[in-house]
């Protein structure tokens, strides 16, 4: 029997309500893992098949920009050894998708303060975003030793050097002008946030860009988030009604 397309069959669906620009905060790898028996570290290398779903998924419906929260700056706190074993995960990734990413026209941006990662992991970004650049396709952004508050710190410094250069004065500081000065600056706004893994929290993700995001929580372990989730959540976002301040008869006439 031929097998279900459910990402075609959301598109034939919903296709007046695809996000334009989807985040993920990839959560329950760990516990994934542990209900299995095994290390955390083997939910991790799990957690990159339901990633290269994700974005096959995106690409096929239209989304515009997919962000995933890969690691946050407070995760540099868990055990060495979970850490060291996210690293080696996060260079093999750059190492080995990277060519299929740009075979697939997809722009690769990895989001967050990349200093403190090492040297050969900086090197493989800065070569992953050189060679992708130019493309054309689905953006995918990956959240490295990202944090919501860092990257609104990060944008306050940028509008108070304008300001000291005299290239800005403190009057034509506006939403939009300092959203300019975010990292996700030019793309899409966020329109949907799904969490994985049961937490009905946002862990410090894309706090600026949330503003007004619709929230999906989803149970489900991130190992196990395939495309009849992803279709249960666009399906949740095409049911509601976005009023943006306005009243449901001003947005539905
Ligand atoms: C999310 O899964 C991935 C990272 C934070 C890197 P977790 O590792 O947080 O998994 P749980 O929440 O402990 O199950
Ligand atoms: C958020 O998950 C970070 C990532 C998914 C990378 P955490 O597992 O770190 O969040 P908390 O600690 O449960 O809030
Ligand atoms: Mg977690």
């Amino acid at each position: 029997m031929a097998k279900v397309d459910i990402a075609q069959q959301v598109l034939e669906h919903y296709s007046e309500s695809i996000p334009k620009h989807i985040g993920i905060i990839m959560d329950g790898n760990g516990r994934w893992a542990k209900n299995k028996g095994m290390p955390r570290v083997y939910g991790h290398k799990k957690g990159v098949d339901s990633v290269r779903n994700a974005v096959r998924f995106c690409r096929k419906v239209g989304v515009e920009s997919l962000t995933l929260f890969a690691f946050s700056s407070e995760n540099w706190k868990r055990p060495e050894e979970e850490v060291s074993g996210l690293m080696d995960l996060f260079m093999y990734v750059l190492t080995k998708e990277v060519k299929n990413l740009h075979k697939n026209n997809v722009v690769l941006k990895i989001v967050g303060d990349i200093s403190a990662f090492s040297n050969s992991i900086q090197q493989k970004v800065k070569e992953a975003q050189e060679l992708t650049g130019d493309n054309t396709g689905l953006i995918l952004n990956v959240a490295a030793n990202y944090g919501g508050r860092w990257d609104i710190v990060e944008a306050c410094k940028r509008v108070a050097e304008q300001v000291k250069n005299g290239d800005v004065s403190v009057d034509d500081i506006t939403e939009d002008s300092f959203d300019d000065e975010t990292a996700f600056a030019s793309q899409q706004p966020l329109d949907l946030l799904i969490r994985t893994g049961g937490e009905v929290r946002v862990s410090n993700f894309m706090l600026w860009q949330l503003a007004y995001a619709e929230l999906h929580f989803s149970p489900v372990y991130w190992p196990e988030f395939n495309d009849q989730e992803l279709a249960i959540a666009i399906e949740a976002f095409a049911g509601t009604e976005r009023r943006f301040g306005l009243t449901g008869e001003q947005v539905s006439g």
